[in-house]
């Protein structure tokens, strides 16, 4: 696992008059799934490879673990680092095995991948190596191109991986099968990873940590309920769909609308939960309060009215604003309109 940090990063392309990456700055943390959302053109392609050198930043230092990627050869950088794209392009004429397997060798490490290695790998991407493994590229649907593409990118046992809308292409079905893969995998592997998508769902379902970009510029940085709770303009607003109510039930973490003590009930709930799951154990338990706890410790309590205050402090809610979340009691009157 490796932390990535973005200091000032800088890229101007010869004769464009925007920089493509404009004086950009955040940290991945160690293990995270980071995601790069933003609109087509915003930079994202263009920051993702200045990490592993495919460019070089005009100005301002990426920096792994704290060493800059400019002070190793970028052949060296690479090799601990896996680069997953849309296009896979796994070579034509290798089986898979032989795609799997020819990433480290390429990479001029010592000891060539193991037959077992190699379908150890297949096996985490969801493909049966016995059926898969001699095959070549063009037996293959795109999705399970896809996996192999991945697989490949494991092979080297890279600490760093960076992944460019790999998913970009496929149906919405096997999208959220590699999405869900992809979560299996980093939950065993545990890699730090980048990750560019424009897909918001995809975004919010896979990220630790989201940077929002747009013209080149970082617009904010933060954890997935951040972003919805606090967007930091009309853009993240919209993009992120954070009036969107659902949304955040989905997203947003019980604790958002924790007040104190515990409930007068015995049911609780684990401080991990969402809302989503908070108000679904509300409805069958058909209790009006939860204790929320953390290890057996209690954080405090939630019930449907502590949401509704906690969301109305988004400006999510009709007629709830900030000051009625702050009175509780106090009915908000409808808005005059
Ligand atoms: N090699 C290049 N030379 C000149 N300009 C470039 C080059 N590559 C990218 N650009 C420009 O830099 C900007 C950012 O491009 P980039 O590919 O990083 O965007 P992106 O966010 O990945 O977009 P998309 O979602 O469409 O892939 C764009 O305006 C693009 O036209
Ligand atoms: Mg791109």
């Amino acid at each position: 696992m490796a932390t990535i940090e973005f200091a000032d990063v800088t890229k101007e392309y010869p004769g464009a008059s925007e920089p493509a990456v404009n004086h950009v700055s955040f940290t991945v943390r160690e293990g995270a799934i980071c995601m790069l959302l933003g609109t087509s053109g915003s930079g994202k392609t263009t920051l993702l490879r200045m990490v592993n050198r495919l460019i070089d930043p005009t100005s301002g230092k990426i920096l792994i673990d704290g060493v800059a990627t400019t002070a190793s050869d970028p052949i060296k950088l690479r090799r601990g680092i896996g680069y997953v794209i849309q296009q896979v392009g796994l070579f034509p004429h290798l089986t898979i095995a032989e795609n799997v397997r020819i990433v480290p060798s390429i990479l001029g490490q010592p000891a060539n991948l193991t037959t077992g290695r190699v379908d150890e790998l297949l096996t985490l991407v969801g493909l049966e190596p016995k059926e898969y493994r001699r095959r070549y590229p063009r037996q293959l649907s795109g999705g399970q191109q896809q996996r192999v593409g991945l697989a490949r990118a494991l092979a080297a046992d890279p600490k760093v991986m960076l992944l460019d809308e790999p998913f970009g292409a496929l149906d919405a079905i096997t999208r959220e099968r590699l999405q869900d893969e992809l979560l299996r995998i980093q939950g065993g592997v545990s890699k730090t990873m980048i990750f560019v998508t424009h897909d918001v769902q995809e975004a919010l379902k896979l990220g630790d940590q989201i940077a929002v970009m747009s013209e080149g510029k970082l617009i904010q940085f933060g954890a997935p309920g951040e972003l919805i709770m606090s967007p930091a303009n009309d853009f993240v607003r919209r993009l992120i769909g954070a009036d969107n109510i659902l949304r955040q039930f989905e997203y947003l973490s019980v604790v958002v609308a924790l007040e104190p003590g515990a409930a007068p009930t015995s049911v609780r709930i684990g401080s991990d939960a969402t809302l989503m799951r908070a108000l679904l154990t509300l409805i069958e338990t058909g209790q009006n309060a939860l204790t929320v706890e953390d290890d057996g410790n209690v954080l405090g309590q939630v019930s449907l009215a502590s949401m509704y205050r906690a969301l109305g402090k988004t400006g999510a809610l009709p007629g709830v604003s900030a000051d009625s979340a702050e009175a509780p009691k106090r009915r908000a009157t409808p808005a005059a309109q």
